[in-house]
């Protein structure tokens, strides 16, 4: 089967043309997606799998988690760093890459200056990527982010905001009933970006809606965007199933203390 198909998005301030051809039965974007007419840059997307990434891409990965992440993840970095090395090459992880067009390098910040690139392989560099996967939780159908990373010269021009919708989109044609993710607590800009602009709630398998004492030491937040009521019902906080909860520990806090 071949499908093309032309999307628009209309971001503030930005206009992303996708043209979206595609290759085999899924409904997955399996080659190319051209990104045009957003001022100052010029990228398009290529889909990728776990157990096909190649070596110069690994390390693409690996340095680029590192730059982003070791600072949200403080002292917890070194095996955050183990784990995500092996949920990269996993078979069922799934990756959108974000090329930049040859000539355009080196990318200016918006402050002016210059930063060094990332990637260190031969073809069109990389500049960030999305690594998804279709899991199951709570008995529902989600696709999962794992990781959601642009460069620090490619962040803040609607493109986290822009891989989040296609991301929407091809959870929804896969018929799953949400998007998932995790997000540190302590990664403020991402959990703004997630909660306020791309409107994702707390979900009920976050451990703050599990037992908010025990939520309260964890580093992380569990976030959903549900697509029907089953999947909601499901996987978002209850309000008042959190309030009972809430009451029950600190019930039982008052007992301990
Ligand atoms: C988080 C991330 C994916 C967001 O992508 P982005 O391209 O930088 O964000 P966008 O430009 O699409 O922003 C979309 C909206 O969120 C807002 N936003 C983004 N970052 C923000 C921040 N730090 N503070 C406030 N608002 C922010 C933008 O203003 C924009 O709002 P608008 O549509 O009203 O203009 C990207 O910054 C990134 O890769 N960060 C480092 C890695 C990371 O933390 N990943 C998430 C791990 S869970």
């Amino acid at each position: 089967m071949f499908l093309c198909l032309t999307l628009t998005f209309l971001l503030t301030g930005a206009v992303y043309r996708v043209k979206l051809t595609q290759h085999g039965s899924g409904s997955e974007p399996t080659r190319a997606l051209q990104i045009q007419d957003h001022p100052g840059l010029s990228v398009y997307l290529e889909s990728g799998r776990g157990e096909r990434l190649l070596p110069p891409v690994k390390h693409y990965i690996q340095n680029l988690l590192k730059v982003n992440m070791e600072g949200p993840y403080g002292l917890e970095w070194p095996v955050e760093e183990k784990i995500k090395r092996r949920e990269m090459v996993a078979p069922e992880a799934r990756y959108i890459f974000v090329h930049e067009k040859p000539g355009k390098r080196p990318i200016t910040l918006r402050d002016g200056e210059k930063e060094a690139p990332i990637w260190n392989g031969d073809g069109d560099p990389i500049v960030g990527f999305v690594h998804y996967r279709f899991v199951v939780e709570e008995e529902m159908p989600v696709l999962y982010v794992f990781e959601l990373q642009l460069e620090p010269s490619i962040q803040g021009r609607s493109l986290g905001k822009f891989l989040m919708q296609l991301i929407e989109l091809i959870a929804r044609k896969n018929q799953m009933g949400a998007v998932m993710l995790t997000v540190q607590k302590s990664n403020l800009s991402a959990m703004n970006f997630y909660r306020n602009k791309m409107r994702f709630s707390i979900s009920s398998t976050s451990p703050s809606s599990v037992d908010p004492l025990m939520g309260a030491e964890k580093s992380y937040e569990i976030l959903c965007k549900t697509f029907d009521e089953e999947a909601k019902a499901k996987l978002e906080v209850k309000l008042l199933g959190l309030r009972a909860v809430w009451e029950t520990s600190k019930a039982s806090f008052a007992l301990r203390s």
